[in-house]
């Protein structure tokens, strides 16, 4: 699939694809439409949206957030029935470009302990355990913070 996969900044055009990705991927703490909406639009400080389209149609997204020496993935999903296929990993090589030419030599996220499938994506992406976040999240569940190191494929 990754050949016909393309990843590009997300546009107004984007909003409803990304808030109806949220409330599907992340039930628990959705952005709002509104919050979505400024991050595409640049008006966020630090953020950028990345959208992943494969055969022309939206395909997922990602937010980075760069600040000086470290950016940060804030999110990454992928519609159910396109996941196995290479899309998060195209859209995460967005997101290295991101940091990249935003002067970033870390990347840094938090996941879910209970995140298996997003945890085997970030470990077979080269991300490594930093610490530990008892708590984090609103039901309780701790959060894993992972770190890998930038790197910008040419
Ligand atoms: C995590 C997520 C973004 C991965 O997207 P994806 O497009 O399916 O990822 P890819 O196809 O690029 O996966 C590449 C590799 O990651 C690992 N992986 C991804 N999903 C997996 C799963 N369900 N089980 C085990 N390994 C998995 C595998 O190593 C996979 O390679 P393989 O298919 O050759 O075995 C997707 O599952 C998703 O949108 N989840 C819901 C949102 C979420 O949890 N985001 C992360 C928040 S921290």
């Amino acid at each position: 699939m990754s050949s016909r996969t393309t990843v590009r900044p997300a546009t107004t055009g984007d909003v409803d694809a990304i808030v109806a990705l949220e409330a599907e991927a992340f039930p628990l703490d959705p952005w709002s439409a509104n919050l979505i909406g400024e991050g595409v639009s640049g008006l966020l400080p630090t953020i950028t949206v990345v959208v992943a389209e494969h055969a022309g149609a939206f395909a997922g997204y990602a937010v980075v957030s760069v600040v000086d020496v470290d950016a940060e993935l804030q999110r990454i999903a992928v519609p159910e029935p396109l996941r196995r296929a290479g899309v998060a990993t195209a859209v995460l090589r967005g997101v290295h470009a991101v940091a990249g030419e935003g002067g970033a030599a870390r990347l840094l996220l938090e996941v879910r302990e209970d995140n298996a499938p997003a945890r085997r994506f970030y470990e077979r992406h080269g991300f490594s355990e930093l610490g530990r976040r008892p708590r984090y999240y609103r039901d309780g569940t701790t959060a894993l913070v992972l770190a890998t190191t930038v790197t910008m494929v040419p």
